[in-house]
């Protein structure tokens, strides 16, 4: 069967990833969080005290970083690199989430994260999470999911996901940490957040984990019966 891109943008912790992951593991597809890139051009840029009013400071940094993913069999996913050093439980923590947004909203990181995010997915056969998937790293992704959930939901779940970290954050940190973020990631200049026409909204407020990679699987059934159909019916 002909592969395709699996686009799942929204809100921060809607489920996103959760969701992302298991779907590419039932279609044996690559899974690619981009939002963990993001996270770690953050960790670098607070190690080198990178400033982010300073377009030559940014572009020098972005020269010398190198962002991989490599599967760990052990933990059964796929896990950040930051040239050649596993920090997929340092990106995680609340120092970074309090500072990837606005990390975020720098031009020459954009462009950076899409264009090697473009280069993952050129064979197509992926499932990629982020913010701008469906309007601006594939506007052309063949499904396009775009995730939400009340904010109190999310709050919860952000916090029992670090509980599993074995890291005790205030409710009130994390609420106002999404509410910060779902702000800035939709209303800053370049590729905002939003939700591309042509996707299908997924509101996860009061569903489980197995009904949202339903959702997502059924859209993606439809969708390839669809364009077979119309390919048979051109032909
Ligand atoms: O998915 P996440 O919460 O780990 O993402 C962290 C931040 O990275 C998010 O608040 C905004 C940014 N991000 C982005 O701007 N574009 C993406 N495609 C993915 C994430």
């Amino acid at each position: 069967m002909k592969k395709i891109v699996i686009a799942i943008d929204g809100y921060s912790s809607c489920g996103k990833s959760t969701t992302a992951k298991l779907v590419a593991a039932e279609l044996g597809y690559a899974y690619i969080d981009t939002g963990a890139m993001y996270r770690a051009v953050t960790l670098y840029f607070l190690q080198q005290h990178v400033s982010l009013t300073n377009p030559k400071e940014v572009r020098d940094a972005l020269d010398n970083i190198d962002i991989t993913f490599h599967y760990n069999p052990k933990s059964k996913r796929n896990e950040v690199f930051l040239n050649g050093l596993n920090v997929e439980d340092e990106i995680r923590k609340m120092y970074i989430s309090n500072q990837v947004s606005e990390v975020s909203v720098v031009k020459e990181v954009r462009r950076a994260m899409v264009a090697q995010q473009q280069k993952m997915g050129k064979k197509r056969g992926v499932v990629m999470d982020g913010r701008d998937i469906g309007t601006a790293v594939f506007p052309d992704a063949e499904v396009k999911i775009f995730m939400s959930a009340d904010v109190e939901t999310r709050a919860m779940r952000r916090q029992q996901e670090l509980l599993d970290k074995k890291q005790l954050v205030n409710l009130n940190e994390i609420r106002e940490n999404l509410q910060k973020r779902d702000l800035i990631d939709s209303t800053r200049e370049e590729s905002p957040l939003r939700q591309a026409e042509d996707a299908h909204l997924l509101d996860t407020s009061h569903m489980t984990i197995d009904e949202q990679v339903e959702f997502v699987l059924n859209t993606v059934a439809s969708t390839i019966i669809n364009t077979e159909q119309s390919v048979e019916e051109r032909g």
